[in-house]
């Protein structure tokens, strides 16, 4: 058997029709970039959202960016967010001028820890990303709290959490700004690169809007230094098709999940992902995690037996030379730094059924050991 790691493939065929169909039509009516199909989309993914606007954009890497730029962000402010992010989070804080604090994770579940947050607060604080790992919410209420104490911005770093609700609202919703990647083995995925950035906030979309495409929202008009970053027409097409999607997908890969750990259940040696509750985690990723020395041992077994894994992320921000002038060392997040050592990301897309599940369980347990009865 062979086992993808993920399957955009699986993803592509169920809107293939309807997509050609419309990326024929409007290429025959000459709408390349914009058109009513991204206003469309925009508008579907707000009202999922639950919040009054979505901006489309080039990236998840660039929704970041453009919302710290949107509240106005740069030289001499800081912000904070997780050491064990994917590199894009702090990347976007970086290029705005700003100084990124990072703060360690917890053991059990990946996610930022709350009291580092709290601890990490300064005069200079202007906002926080929480970053919802492996598609599981961080606490926002808690989050939310303690950032409206300070007077400090949230903005939800949601690139893997589309469809995750924590109490019944949305990933995205909870902070001034939410920020989603749609690379395409995302829970939403375009078809090539796509972003958005989602917000309550009238002002804020005004300024995104402005800030995505030169400045202004009309052609030659430019109120302010803009950018070129504008979500595609032809992957707002498939986005809005996929979107129809992502409950029915999100629960497919909660019930992938679901096998996966009946089927672990006995690994001896073998920590599984910490579940705080059915709706708040869309696993964008099944993580687990072995002992350092067992984990690249446990990877090559797997790829021989035609299971493809990943790590998510092998190496803490802080101890990335594109970080090293944050003047952050080894030992400063203990937390994320083991962790980048032990997981592993196992395979995890719609196309895995029970039987798939069963058949990486047992080709894990042949080096993870068996808990014996
Ligand atoms: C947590 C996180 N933040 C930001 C990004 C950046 O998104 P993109 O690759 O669309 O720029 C990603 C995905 O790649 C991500 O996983």
């Amino acid at each position: 058997m062979r086992i993808t790691f993920s399957s955009p493939q699986a993803e592509f065929e169920c809107i293939q029709a309807a997509w050609l169909q419309r990326v024929e039509e409007t290429a025959r009516r000459g709408v390349f970039v914009g058109g009513t199909e991204v206003a469309q989309f925009e508008e579907a993914f707000a009202n999922y959202a639950h919040v009054p606007h979505a901006i489309g954009v080039g990236n998840g890497t660039d929704a970041l960016y453009l919302a710290l730029k949107s509240l106005g962000i740069g030289p001499g402010d800081e912000v904070i967010t997780a050491a064990n992010t994917f590199i894009a989070t702090v990347e976007a804080i970086h290029h705005t001028g700003a100084k990124p604090v990072l703060v360690d994770c917890d053991p059990a579940t990946y996610l930022l820890q709350l009291e580092q947050v709290r601890a990490s607060c300064t005069q200079a604080t202007k906002a926080i990303i929480p970053v919802h790992l492996y598609g599981q919410m961080v606490e926002m209420d808690k989050l939310n709290a303690l950032a409206a104490e300070r007077g400090i911005a949230v903005i939800e770093d949601s690139a893997q959490a589309a469809g995750a609700r924590y109490q019944g609202k949305p990933a995205g919703s909870w902070g001034e700004l939410g920020c989603f990647s749609f690379y395409p083995d995302k829970n939403l995925g375009a078809l090539g690169d796509g972003g958005a950035v989602v917000t309550v906030s009238d002002e804020r979309a005004a300024s995104l809007r402005k800030l995505r495409n030169h400045g202004g929202t009309t052609r030659y008009e430019h109120d302010l230094p803009g950018f070129n970053s504008r979500l595609d027409t032809i992957q707002a097409m498939a986005l809005a098709l996929k979107l129809d999607y992502l409950d029915e997908w999100s629960r497919h890969r909660r019930q992938a999940a679901k096998w996966y750990s009946e089927y672990l259940r006995d690994a001896a040696s073998l920590q599984l992902p910490a579940q705080r509750d059915e709706e708040s985690h869309v696993y964008h990723l099944y993580v687990v995690r072995t002992e350092a020395a067992q984990r690249d041992k446990l990877k090559k077994h797997l790829q021989k037996r035609g299971i493809l894994t990943a790590i998510q992320y092998p190496t803490p921000v802080h101890l990335t030379p594109a970080f090293a002038h944050l003047g952050y060392g080894p030992g400063d997040f203990p937390e994320a730094e083991r962790a980048a050592g032990e997981i592993l990301s196992l395979p995890m897309h719609i196309g895995m059924g029970e039987e798939q599940a069963a058949y990486v369980a047992e080709a894990v347990k042949e080096i993870a050991g068996r808990v014996l009865a």
